[in-house]
């Protein structure tokens, strides 16, 4: 197996907090491990187009504890088809860049499996996404991050649902996965969590409202997880009319979940996975997910993480149920 002697590093999809330690982390340990660095703007639409750039140490400097991404990110439509990827690789190999370590979500590491098998590519991901739906690694990075901005929002909504004695239902990201909504649930001591996961065919809405609300709550807060059909404002809505008795508010939390500086679980994760990206390539690993589980780094084949659903633990809906008599 040929040596390694640079790498490009990118991020893409969704920007996520602790993006930045990972590019951090993987650019030192590279360069202390003799690699060279080039930092690849814009996602996949950079390496296309050669947005690139030589990396030091100090491009990586004071960023750990910033939120978004300095390479910039982008959802490319042009690396879903052969002719952007066939440019892609042009640049790389003009660039003469060995290994690419893609910082991204499930569709951007889908992305990087597709290229590696059609150019026979090393490659290498990082879990980096809010959402914590990739399969393989207990967290991703900004999942904690996103957590904690939403109890914040949560703990400060519920003053308003006191005050007021008001049902909120609060929308929360997390795509097509629960782990945002069901966990802020918990965390933010939240009466229900609506999640997609939860596929039991029962009506969540009328099992919440007959569980309890109305006997031993006038306020509550529900978290719901986004969905095109049946988010925050489809429940509100049924309230409104099916419990017309109750006075109800809905709060969309959007974009300010995914900014802000990273958590030391986030930074600390983007730490030992950047730093495991090199390691993987140093010893010949090609095309996994760098994770971490029970505190130790993991190598997932990239098949893996974006082939397997990553389950949720449903006990934990019922344990919600239980502490929010
Ligand atoms: O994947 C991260 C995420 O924030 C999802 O939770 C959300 O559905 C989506 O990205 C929003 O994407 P965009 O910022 O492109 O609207």
């Amino acid at each position: 197996m040929a040596k390694i002697k640079c790498i490009g590093v990118l991020t893409s999809g969704g920007d996520a907090p602790g993006m930045n330690a990972a590019i951090r982390a993987v650019t030192r340990s590279a360069i202390a491990n003799g690699i060279r660095v080039k930092g690849i703007y814009r996602g996949y639409d950079g390496l296309i187009t050669g947005d690139v750039r030589e990396f030091t140490t100090e491009n990586v400097s004071n960023i750990i504890q910033t939120g978004g991404t300095i390479l910039r990110t982008a959802r490319s439509q042009a690396f879903m088809t052969e002719e952007g990827r066939q440019k892609a690789h042009d640049t790389l190999v003009r660039e003469e860049i060995d290994a690419l370590i893609i910082i991204g979500g499930n569709g951007s590491l889908t992305g990087a499996k597709i290229f590696a098998e059609e150019y026979d590519y090393p490659c290498i991901g990082l879990p980096g996404t809010i959402d914590n739906d990739l399969f393989g690694t207990d967290s991703t990075i900004g999942y904690d991050t996103t957590l904690n901005t939403i109890l914040q929002c949560a703990d400060k909504i519920r003053d308003t649902a006191n005050s007021h004695e008001r049902i909120f239902f609060i929308e929360v990201m997390g795509r097509d996965a629960g782990f945002l909504a069901q966990n802020s649930a918990i965390a933010a001591g939240a009466e229900c969590a609506i999640i997609p996961e939860d596929n039991t065919g029962k009506d969540q809405l009328i099992e919440f409202m007959e569980r309890g609300i109305r006997k031993s709550k006038k306020s509550c807060i529900v978290i719901v997880s986004e969905s095109p059909t049946c988010g925050a404002l489809h429940y509100a809505k049924r309230v409104n009319k099916e419990y017309p008795e109750f006075d109800v508010r809905v709060s969309i939390l959007g974009h300010l979940q995914r900014g802000g500086s990273p958590t030391a679980h986030d930074r600390i994760l983007a730490s030992l996975v950047g730093y495991g990206a090199i390691q993987a390539l140093l010893m010949g690993q090609r095309n996994v997910m760098v994770g971490v589980r029970n505190n130790e780094i993991v190598y997932v084949p990239f098949i893996e993480a974006v082939g397997k659903r990553k389950p949720i633990n449903k006990g934990l809906i019922h344990m919600l149920d239980e502490l929010s008599i």
